[in-house]
């Protein structure tokens, strides 16, 4: 259906690449609005068709690829992305920032979901629950459990987060308000509301790692959080920490994490994201019985990337028709 202006004659659709499967009623929405070239994935076989559509976009909508320069200079009328995801580090902000491309991301609806699986990695790891359930599916359960197969206390701990976004807090409403942990947190700007309801702390880095019993990473990837977390700060932590990354695995020095968990610097990691994903075979992490490995599933639930695809599809909707939400602050 295209649009009829007054004087009768159609106007031309904005093209729109959408490079993840959708739902169908949400592809309907779109091609009401848009000429919508549709890959479910990219992958070699549609790699070229996939570059001539991009060559024609008004709008781009998926998730999971770099969009890097070189793409982006192929499409001259390029005028707006959304990303079916909060995170976004894997575009060129500064290039979009200088063609003026709208990039919206989808925050929110996916706080509670990744807070979950945050505090899975905070339990499975302190209880040690994959390698135990291994052990009894193995046939290993033969007698009573000795301390040896002891794990830690949660409840009453005390929870270091970095990053008090949005995610950040949803976490520490778990941990505070279920399991009566003492939060602490790192982050750029204070979070006044967790502070009083939660009695939250904020800390410089170094004396959050010395204190924390756990370490949770919920920071957004930019040039100001690669590689944040290194030797150094491995060393400043307990030799009991846990640590938990469901953020990005480049804000970690993982050759550094895999050093202070096989010296026993500190005393297991929960992980649902890595420097390369996915995650190698080979990867030293796998053969350590403290280490929780996810396959990046921190928002992976029926409902909530339902929500972040309604979200995505109404924030490319809203940028192509003048109206943009969910920006990203192109800045950095
Ligand atoms: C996000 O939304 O950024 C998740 O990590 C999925 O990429």
């Amino acid at each position: 259906m295209h649009p009829v202006p007054a004087a009768g004659r159609a106007v031309a659709m904005k093209n729109l690449v959408v490079y993840r499967a959708l739902p169908a009623p949400l592809l309907d929405r779109l091609r009401e609005r848009f000429e919508v070239t549709y890959f479910e994935e990219v992958n070699a076989g549609n790699h070229a068709a996939f570059a001539a559509a991009v060559r024609a976009a008004h709008g781009l909508l998926g998730v999971g690829m770099t969009v890097g320069r070189e793409l982006l200079a192929t499409a001259p009328a390029l005028q707006a992305i959304a990303t079916i995801s909060v995170g976004y580090d894997n575009f060129d902000l500064e290039y979009l920032r200088e063609r003026h491309i709208l990039l919206s991301n989808t925050p929110d609806v996916l706080s509670e979901a990744t807070a979950d699986t945050i505090f899975a990695l905070i339990l499975a790891t302190a209880r040690r629950i994959v390698e135990l359930a291994q052990w009894v599916r193995t046939g290993q359960w033969h007698a009573g459990v000795g301390s040896s197969h002891y794990g830690v206390d949660v409840h009453g701990k005390t929870l270091g987060i970095l990053g008090m976004g949005r995610i950040g807090q949803a976490v520490a409403r778990r941990a505070h308000l279920g399991f009566g942990m003492q939060i602490l947190y790192h982050s750029r700007r204070a979070a006044p509301q967790a502070e009083q309801t939660l009695n939250a702390r904020r800390l410089p880095l170094d004396a959050l790692l010395a204190q924390a019993d756990f370490v949770c990473v919920v920071l957004p990837l930019t040039k100001h959080t690669e590689k944040l977390i290194g030797a150094r700060e491995f060393a400043l932590m307990k030799p009991t920490a846990i640590f938990v990354n469901a953020a990005r695995g480049r804000i970690v020095d993982e050759s550094a994490l895999i050093d202070a968990l096989r010296s026993g610097s500190i005393h297991a990691a929960g992980l649902d994201v890595f420097e390369r994903e996915p995650l190698p075979a080979d990867s030293p992490l796998l053969t350590m019985t403290n280490v929780v490995a996810l396959p990046h599933i921190g928002s992976a639930t029926h409902e909530t990337r339902g929500a972040m695809a309604r979200l995505a599809v109404d924030n490319i909707i809203a940028a192509l028709e003048g109206r943009p939400q969910n920006l990203v602050d192109l800045q950095g």
